[in-house]
Order: C-alpha cells, then sequence, then structure tokens
C-alpha cells in the first residue's frame, strides 16, 4: 500500500461549545477516490473545512504530502496543491464563467499551462465555454457545480476535495457529474476526497469509503466491500427489500462506467 497523500489523525473541532467532528482518523491514497458517507450533520462539511484550513481543529493532526497542515492558512493549503469544492458551490455571481476559472488559477504563472486547462475543462463541460462570457450567477445549480469543480481543476491541484457535488441536482445531471470526476481522477491523476449522502453515487465511483456518524468514523472499507454490507445497504442505500433489481443496479463501476 503506498504512502497516504492526505492524513488525518484524531481531529477533532468544534463550533463553540457544539463538538461537529471528534477524533476523526482517515486516510487518502494517491490517485484514489476516497469518499465519506454520512447523512445531514454528520460532521462532512466539518472534515473538509478543517483539511482545507478554513477552521483549525481543536485537537489533532492533518498532514498532506507528508507535511503538516494542521490548522494553516487556506491560501497556504491551495499553494501545497490541494483545492477544495464547497458545499453549495459558491461561485462569483458576478463575475464571468471565465474570470471564475481564472481566478482558480491566480497562483499560477505560466499562462501556456493555465490556457491549456481552461481547454481541457471546456471540453469536460462544454456548457461551460458557450457561457464563458456570461456572469455566473446565471448559470443554474448544476452549471455552478460544473464550475466550481472546473475553478478547483484550474489550481492544477494534487488533490480535490469535493463537497456534495450531487445536492440539489437531478439524478441524470449528478451521474454527469460523477463521470467526469471519475474521468479527471483517471485522466489527470488527481486524488479526490469525496463527501456525499448520495451513497450510491459516491460508492460506485469511489476505491474506498469511510462512513461518518455523528462526527465519528464508524466504518472503513473499500467500496465493493461497503456494498455490500446489509447496515449500508438499508440505512445509506434504500435496499432493505434487496432482488434483482438491487443486483443490476449494484454493477461494478468498471460496466458503469
Ligand atoms: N457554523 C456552524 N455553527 C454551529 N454549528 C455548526 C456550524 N456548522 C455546522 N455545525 C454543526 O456541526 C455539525 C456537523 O455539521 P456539518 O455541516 O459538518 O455536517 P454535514 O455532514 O456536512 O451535513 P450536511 O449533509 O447537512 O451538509 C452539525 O451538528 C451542525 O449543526
Ligand atoms: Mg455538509
Amino acid at each position: 500500500m503506498s504512502e497516504a497523500i492526505l492524513q488525518l489523525q484524531n481531529v477533532e473541532s468544534a463550533y463553540g461549545p457544539i463538538k461537529a467532528i471528534r477524533g476523526v482518523s482517515l486516510k487518502v491514497r494517491p490517485g484514489e477516490i476516497a469518499t465519506v458517507l454520512g447523512s445531514n450533520g454528520a460532521g462532512k462539511t466539518t472534515i473538509l473545512k478543517t483539511i482545507s484550513g478554513i477552521i483549525d481543529p481543536r485537537k489533532g493532526s492533518v498532514e498532506f504530502k507528508g507535511r503538516s497542515i494542521t490548522a494553516k492558512d487556506p491560501s497556504f493549503i491551495v499553494q501545497q496543491g490541494l483545492s477544495h469544492v464547497p458545499e453549495g458551490r459558491e461561485v462569483f455571481p458576478l463575475l464571468s464563467v471565465r474570470d471564475n476559472l481564472l481566478m482558480g488559477a491566480y497562483t499560477r504563472s505560466n499562462r501556456d499551462e493555465v490556457g491549456r486547462d481552461m481547454e481541457t475543462v471546456f471540453a469536460y463541460f462544454p456548457i461551460l465555454r458557450e457561457r464563458a462570457g456570461q456572469e455566473a450567477g446565471l448559470l443554474s445549480g448544476g452549471q455552478q457545480q460544473m464550475l466550481a469543480i472546473s475553478r478547483a481543476i484550474m489550481a492544477a491541484p494534487q488533490l480535490i476535495l469535493l463537497d456534495e457535488p450531487s445536492l440539489g441536482l437531478s439524478p441524470k445531471l449528478t451521474k454527469e457529474i460523477f463521470e467526469i470526476v471519475v474521468r479527471i481522477n483517471r485522466e489527470r491523476g488527481t486524488t479526490i476526497l469525496l463527501v456525499e449522502q448520495n451513497a450510491n453515487m459516491a460508492l460506485n465511483a469511489s476505491d474506498y469509503g469511510y462512513v461518518l456518524e455523528n462526527g465519528r468514523i464508524v466504518l472503513e472499507d473499500s467500496c465493493d466491500r461497503l456494498r455490500e454490507k446489509e447496515d449500508i445497504k438499508e440505512f445509506y442505500l434504500g435496499m432493505k427489500d434487496e432482488g434483482v433489481r438491487g443486483e443490476r443496479r449494484w454493477k461494478k463501476k468498471k460496466t458503469w462506467r
């Protein structure tokens, strides 16, 4: 097993008196898609905010590429090669789509490479090329999600943190977005840590998964194995009466792609 690119050890983060995560330890290996599954309020967003430096942990450590980034500035962490696509996308609504993308690349000086990556994201999401000159606030929710992911790519990160990309999207659009996330991982070699309530999509796209409940990791395993666990099926996949339908839905990601 290769060294972890990202490692959290016993991380505890709180909002005033509210402990949101309580001793979370997890590893993300280079080149994989890892996922944290959990329901509303489990602490998924808090984990990502703690990694990217938006909130400082009360306890524990976060290491990226073997070095501590615990409680460092978000801008420093981005410069180390770690990009965060926040919950609810947070694009700059009054800036054009193109300027939003360029904001993602603000730390980069090689204009040729930035231009090439702009072409890459336009190839992933052709609608963004069509709307390049338009204000980002005029995009639909799904298109804003595409823009938010693309803006993260524009920083040329080694690791992308993705907070609930399926939020508020139709099943069809969710599937399209997840297919692109898998392509970004396979084609660019970008490591991805994805947090989701949509266990169905997340387990299909990911290699390794953690289950978070009330701020604690209660289960971890390869996604192949997590998909087969009865309690996961019941609580996260709505598949209590699993049958032929369930079997057909649960094809391995190789065939799914
Ligand atoms: N800004 C805040 N102030 C106070 N409490 C907060 C704040 N943000 C989150 N919390 C609390 O921390 C806990 C974890 O919240 P978090 O947003 O990390 O959950 P989540 O798993 O991302 O949920 P969701 O799926 O609804 O996005 C919850 O109990 C929540 O109420
Ligand atoms: Mg959240």
